[in-house]
């Protein structure tokens, strides 16, 4: 057990670490693109948030989260998603006081009970952004373009982005009436999960894997909630639309599309990978913000894991960076040169060279062999001699040639600003 890690989580190791910066950078640099802040929330909050939030009757709320009681006798979860704290935090720093939308991105490790299996983790990091105050369909185009945006500056291939929309408080209801009407009366046909749902948010019926299930909801003739938006969910669906086909961003309709969270209004979508359910996905959320106890304010927003990005990655074969480059490894070549060694090593650092050197007392040859391994571009030798005449040994190490250089001509070597 001391030396198992729990399941369902990971050791990002140096060598898999460096595609985790990637991909980060690429998520902080197309946020500030896209005009997004970060925002960094606690991993864990009230229990209440996420119950209150995510809703009672969904997945993550009553089967998946790590929810304990603390030593104040306060039940607290480790967040299970990233939007109920950023909401949170909105209500609780009053965000809402600027009169401009609120445009945030956030970048976190994120924890559910799941199965452990492929693509889905215990802990898992997520990204996501969270459009707050925006009412504006465009928003919703914006949140569905850099959702896609991401997943390809990373090198995924294949995405698509599956649409819907599940309707606001006007419609829902009269869609549930519908629902119930038709489908009680065939109740017993349906799986014990979809009789429970029935009762409970008959719109997760749609989302049964069970096809016997559907075929009920077929004969049934039960509609699906797309087709029983009210006018005004069905303007805004349209004009989404109409935005999307404008920006570019293609995207199928998906009218079974149902989230795994309660909190969505209108617009919904999962961007795909042929093989992969899901590799992100979103949607707006109207009543949310009231929910948490803030004033009424629309949001919009999505999230994906840099876990699950990576696995597609890597399954369909796409470059990914390893290992950090070095540019000087320092080889001493008897101990008189230590000090001297030293001195060049700190420079070279002060100047913003990647550069190290070996520790373990071993001889040139296999400091020699140690610079290979770590991929230095350069290894900088010094002896006796060369601390005698202040020079150093220059050997670059794509190439093989060596000379020597003046030990303060070093770094302008290396920034290829001299040559030998
Ligand atoms: P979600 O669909 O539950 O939505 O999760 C978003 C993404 O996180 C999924 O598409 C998947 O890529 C990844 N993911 C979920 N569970 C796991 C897991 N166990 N292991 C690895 N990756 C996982 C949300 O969480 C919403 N907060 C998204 C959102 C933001 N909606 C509006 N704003």
């Amino acid at each position: 057990m001391l030396t198992q890690r729990p399941r369902g989580t990971a050791d990002i190791l140096p060598g898999e670490v460096e595609q985790w910066q990637a991909i980060e950078r690429i998520i902080r640099d197309t946020c500030a693109v896209y005009h997004y802040d970060e925002i960094r929330t606690p991993v864990f909050e009230h229990t209440e948030l996420f119950a209150r939030g995510v809703g009672e009757t969904t997945d993550i709320v009553s089967k998946e989260m790590y929810t304990f009681v603390d030593r104040g006798d306060r039940s607290v979860t480790l967040r299970p998603e990233g939007t109920a704290g950023v909401v949170r935090a909105f209500v609780e720093n009053k965000l809402y006081g600027s009169a401009q939308t609120v445009k945030l991105y956030y970048i976190g490790p994120m924890f559910r009970y799941e199965k452990p299996q492929r693509g889905r983790w215990r802990q898992f990091h997520q990204y996501g952004v969270e459009v707050l105050g925006a009412e504006h369909p465009a928003a919703d185009a914006e949140v569905i373009a850099i959702n896609v945006d991401l997943l390809r500056r990373f090198g995924l291939r294949d995405l698509t982005v599956e649409l819907n929309s599940v309707g606001c408080p006007v419609c829902r209801p009269r869609h549930r009436e519908t629902m119930l009407e038709r489908l009680r009366p065939v109740a017993e046909r349906l799986c014990g999960d979809c009789q429970q749902r029935l009762e409970r948010n008959p719109l997760r019926i749609f989302d049964c894997k069970n096809e016997s299930c559907q075929r009920v909801v077929a004969e049934a003739g039960a509609p699906t909630i797309l087709e029983s938006l009210c006018d005004d969910c069905r303007g805004h669906f349209e004009q989404v639309r109409a935005f999307l086909d404008a920006m570019g961003v293609p995207y199928t309709l998906n009218d079974r599309l149902v989230r795994g969270l309660d909190y969505y209004t209108r617009t919904a979508w999962e961007v795909t990978v042929p093989g992969f359910s899901s590799v992100g996905g979103g949607g707006r959320y109207n009543g949310l913000v009231a929910e948490v106890g803030g004033p009424e304010t629309p949001g919009v927003g999505f999230a994906g894991s840099i876990e699950r990005a990576l696995l597609v990655l890597r399954e369909q074969g796409a470059q990914l960076p390893d290992g950090a480059a070095m540019d000087v490894w320092v080889a001493v070549a008897d101990e008189t040169a230590e000090i001297a060694a030293m001195r060049l090593l700190q420079q070279l650092r002060l100047a913003g060279v990647r550069a190290d050197r070996d520790y373990l007392g071993k001889g040139l040859r296999a400091q020699l062999k140690a610079a290979d391994r770590v991929k230095a571009r350069f290894c900088a030798i010094l002896g006796a001699d060369e601390v005698a005449r202040g020079v150093v040994t220059l050997k670059d190490l794509t190439t093989g040639r060596q000379w020597e250089a003046a030990a303060d001509e070093v770094v302008a070597y290396v920034r290829g600003g001299m040559q030998e």
